[in-house]
């Protein structure tokens, strides 16, 4: 099974905030907010800081206590708190604010882009990015960063006071954090560089079963539910690995770092009894002193791993980045134009998917109002390529397509495709009920007459009215609940009421059997009549019906000309013929 390129790669980790900023601001994010924040934040820590010295004040004068001096401390400490969970509150709003803005800004993006990008990117790439790498931004924007901002202020804070209260003591401590920082580091970055490989990990689990599930019948008929166990079992034990990994670490650390906490706390509590007894520090300093330790160790760990956090968002950046530069189709000049009764050509048209693998090569074609044109040839030859420029989803490389003379890369995307039908061998159809599925993307009111009206052209309305709910009948996600020719009858109706000036089909009646074919083939030809219509044709009827038909073999019109005509003209177009429907 093709799973696209696998494009979720380590690349390039060292985070740029000037990137970072650039794709954030494309989404105008409202930064008073963040800044209001913010603010707050280091108010609620400012508030931290204070605390300890109005406590130190009461422990050193609780014979004499100072009503006053409680009710402050008491305001400030709940004061602190309070606007430290409205500091939260607002992160938390401006965060989600900056996370739909993204996830709006990718989803019109990607209904945009141009069908090659989903030729190359797989579906569950995509929704990762769509899901997993947002929120990944938002988190740095909105929690890490002023989280590391107010964790430098508590950290600087703490320490200049602490020194302002007690050289010596301090001097104890800036020797030991360091230790501390220096004894954990290893921990920290290891725990990094695993969250980071679990983060890929995911992303390609995530991405991988998406793909499976969606082709699951693939999946069942071809029997390779073993296979495909094989392989996401094989994820799920690296993630597993990954995560015992990640567990030995945390257990390591915590313990670790509960203890050297513990010495360094009976240090400074040894050392400062010592002194509280020899009368060189008060009790209630050394208590400040201690609730100013305690202030320290959260910043530190804050700040040590806010490189790995930006680590793990320079790959999100990036991926969303990407996404956001691809090219889109371009509609140019929004020019809308009536294709009805106008010639369509395709004028010395080249293509090629990719670059160095050339399908199409200098293809003419013309097609009069009115007229049926037919495509024939050899499986592979280049036909529903044709189709697939005429319906724009992919440029030419060279040549032109024109209408009327009027190139259709000049008209109004929008205006062009509603102009034009397109039922193909396997018509899409999307989850939804019947009615949905008929006025999908027509943008006016149906009644139910005509809605009824052209089932009945489309030879639908049986079906539809023998089925439990009518019109509101759920067909399943991909049509399941429908038959083939059902689903076909469908895309006609639809078809119908979208009344386009070109109507194209490919191979429109090839999956169905000889019953459902006979049906769909009626529907089809009141459908043609009055249009210009092109067929990519696998009956020898449609063929010599049409008015004019063009081979197709390896990329290039090798003939064309009425059915008659061909046979003279092209011996390979005879032995076509011949080799497809002798009966
Ligand atoms: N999306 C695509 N990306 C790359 N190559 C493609 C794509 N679609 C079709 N091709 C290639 O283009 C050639 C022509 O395919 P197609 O137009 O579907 O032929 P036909 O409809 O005549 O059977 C084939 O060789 C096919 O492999
Ligand atoms: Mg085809």
């Amino acid at each position: 099974m093709d799973r696209g390129r696998p494009r979720i790669e380590k690349g390039k980790r060292s985070f740029s905030f000037q990137d970072f900023f650039k794709l954030i601001n494309q989404v105008h994010p409202k930064y008073w907010q963040l800044v209001v924040g913010t603010l707050a934040g280091l108010i609620a820590t400012g508030a931290n800081l204070i605390v300890p010295q109005f406590a130190q004040r009461i422990i050193n004068n609780f014979k004499h206590l100072n009503i006053n001096l409680v009710i402050i401390t008491g305001i400030v400490f709940f004061g602190g708190v309070i606007i430290s969970a409205l500091s939260v509150c607002i992160l938390g709003v401006f965060g989600e604010h900056v996370v739909s803005k993204l996830r709006d800004s990718l989803w019109a993006r990607l209904l945009k882009m141009p069908v090659s990008y989903f030729d190359n990117t797989s579906t569950g790439e995509i929704s990762s990015r769509l899901v997993n790498d947002t929120l990944q931004v938002k988190n740095l924007l909105a929690n890490t960063l002023p989280n590391a901002i107010t964790s430098l202020l508590q950290f600087f804070g703490a320490v200049v006071i602490m020194f302002m209260m007690d050289w010596q003591m301090s001097l104890i401590m800036v020797l030991a954090v360091p230790l501390v920082i220096f004894v954990l580091l290893p921990f920290m970055r290891l725990s990094g560089k695993i969250g980071r490989a679990r983060q890929d990990e995911l992303a390609k689990f995530s991405s991988d079963s998406t793909n499976v599930l969606s082709e699951i019948r693939l999946v069942k008929s071809s029997n390779s539910e073993k296979k495909e166990l094989a392989t996401g079992t094989k994820r799920i034990a690296k993630l597993y690995a990954i995560g015992v990994k990640e567990s030995w670490i945390n257990s390591l650390m915590q313990p670790i770092s509960n203890m050297l906490m513990m010495i360094l706390v009976i240090g400074i509590l040894t050392y400062g009894a010592i002194r509280v007894m020899q009368g060189t520090l008060t009790m209630g300093a050394l208590i400040s002193f201690l609730m100013y330790l305690f202030q320290l160790m959260g910043p530190v760990i804050i700040i040590s791993q806010f490189f790995n956090e930006l680590a793990k968002t320079s790959g999100s950046t990036e991926r969303i980045g990407e996404m956001l530069n691809e090219p889109i189709e371009v509609s140019a000049d929004n020019q809308k134009v009536d294709i009805a009764g106008k010639e369509l050509k395709l004028q010395n048209v080249s293509f090629s998917y990719e670059k160095g693998k050339q399908i199409l090569h200098d293809i003419n074609v013309s097609a009069k109002p009115n007229t049926v044109v037919a495509f024939a040839g050899p499986s592979g030859g280049g036909k529903t390529t044709i189709f697939s420029l005429i319906e724009r989803f992919y440029k030419p490389t060279s040549g032109k397509i024109t209408i009327g003379g009027q190139n259709i890369e000049e008209i109004d995307l929008t205006d062009w495709r509603k102009q034009i039908g397109l039922v193909g061998q396997n018509s899409s159809v999307m989850p939804g009920t019947i009615r949905e599925n008929l006025v999908y993307g027509l943008g006016r009111k149906v009644s139910d007459d005509e809605l009824w009206h052209v089932l009945k052209m489309a030879y639908a309305d049986k079906f539809v009215k023998g089925a439990e709910d009518g019109l509101e009948t759920q067909i399943g996600e991909r049509g399941v609940k429908l038959s083939g020719g059902q689903r076909q009858r469908i895309a006609i109706a639809r078809a119908f009421l979208r009344d386009p000036k070109i109507l194209m089909l490919d191979e429109a009646t090839a999956s169905l059997d000889s019953e459902s074919e006979a049906m769909v083939q009626k529907a089809l030809a009141s459908l043609m009549k009055n249009r210009m219509t092109l067929v990519i044709a696998h009956r020898l009827s449609t063929i010599v019906d049409a008015d004019k038909i063009y081979f197709i073999d390896h990329g290039t019109v090798s003939g064309s000309g009425t059915h008659d005509e061909l046979v003279k003209s092209t011996p390979l177009y005879a032995e076509y013929v011949h080799n497809q429907f002798k009966k």
